[in-house]
């Protein structure tokens, strides 16, 4: 029996000691540590050992197939680091990850550029929420109910009463309950129609309104304002007109077409905006002398000035998020 646990020792120490992978060592484990294994097999032989020698014995296996045990498990726990250590290896030789950087969204770049002109001209900036009432989106703007120029604009009706903006105009009604005249003051935001989706049209969209109420504007001013805009937006060649239009709060109102002609295709005239000299009527609904003030307004889509100015053909591509549209515009 000695000499027996004397031997298993000795191979297994050396076995040990020329352990390189977990597969060798998992080995070991079998050939010493198993339920059939080379220590199973000493316990066995000691059940038939005489009743004088067991107590002695016994203890020497104990204490052998521990301090094997012992020595076995600081030889998986330095492989098993090992092991961890390659996996955070940093090859040096690697090529470097790129980090993209991203770029302002081009209908950002289109709002920045018209607001930069407009502030260069005085206008300063003023904002409204896209819940509206139907007081500020309609009543005020001389839009009676039933009036069949309320179907000028598809509604998303959040209640009875309160619905999402359809364009910016009652952010003037805003201004004009809130301050008194003089104004000079544009006024962007983001605007929602029930219509249907297409290339042409998309259920929101950004749109900038313009107000300028004083005691001696003119239509004169109006326009005046409106060509240097255009010409600093498309460049002094750009090719516009004026057309008689009609909206409820404007009267007279204009709509603003530019010469469009892409490259190889025929040209046609484009309307980019609408405007005219405020209604006395929305001064009354407000409370303002329509006597002794006098205003222009205008407003416009965003969308479609950067559809012009980039040739972008489907409006559903600034709300895609498609990076490969995106990065066109760095
Ligand atoms: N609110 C109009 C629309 O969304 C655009 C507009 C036209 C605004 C004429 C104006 C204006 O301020 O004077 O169709």
């Amino acid at each position: 029996m000695k000499e027996k646990i004397e031997q298993i020792k000795k191979d297994f120490t050396s076995e040990l000691t020329s352990v390189d992978t977990e597969d060798s060592l998992e080995n070991i484990r079998i050939k010493y540590f198993s339920r059939n294994g080379l220590f199973a097999q000493l316990f066995e032989d000691f059940k038939s050992l005489p009743k004088e020698e067991k107590p002695k014995f016994g203890q020497i296996l104990n204490i052998e197939k521990q301090s094997a045990q012992q020595k076995f498990d600081e030889i998986k726990q330095k492989l098993e680091s090992n092991s961890t250590d390659k996996a955070e290896y940093i090859d040096l030789s690697l090529p470097g990850r790129e980090r993209e950087i991203g770029n302002v969204h081009v209908l950002n770049q289109t709002l920045n550029e018209v607001k930069s002109i407009f502030k260069g001209l005085g206008f300063s900036i003023y904002t409204g929420p896209e819940i509206e009432s139907d007081e500020n989106n309609f009543e005020m703007l001389n839009f009676p109910d039933d009036h069949p120029a309320r179907d000028m604009q598809d509604t998303y009706f959040l209640s009875e009463s309160f619905l999402l903006r359809t364009h910016t105009s009652p952010v003037q009604v805003r201004l004009m309950k809130k301050h008194q005249p003089p104004y000079r003051a544009i006024m962007p935001g983001r605007v929602y129609r029930n219509e249907a989706i297409s290339a042409k049209s998309y259920c929101l969209f950004h749109q900038l309104e313009g107000l300028v109420i004083d005691t001696n504007v003119t239509f004169a001013e109006l326009k005046g304002t409106l060509v240097y805009f255009i010409k600093q937006l498309f460049g002094s060649d750009v090719k516009y007109r004026f057309r008689a239009s009609f909206f409820p709060f404007t009267e007279p109102s204009a709509e603003v077409d530019i010469w469009w002609e892409p490259k190889g295709k025929e040209g046609k005239w484009l309307e980019i905006l609408g405007c005219g000299m405020v209604d006395p009527n929305v001064l009354n609904n407000l409370k303002i002398d329509s006597e002794k003030y006098i205003g222009y307004a205008f407003g416009m889509g965003i969308e479609r000035i950067a559809m012009l100015k980039y040739g972008i053909d489907d409006i559903r591509l600034f709300f895609d998020n498609d990076k490969r549209f995106l990065n066109q515009f760095k």
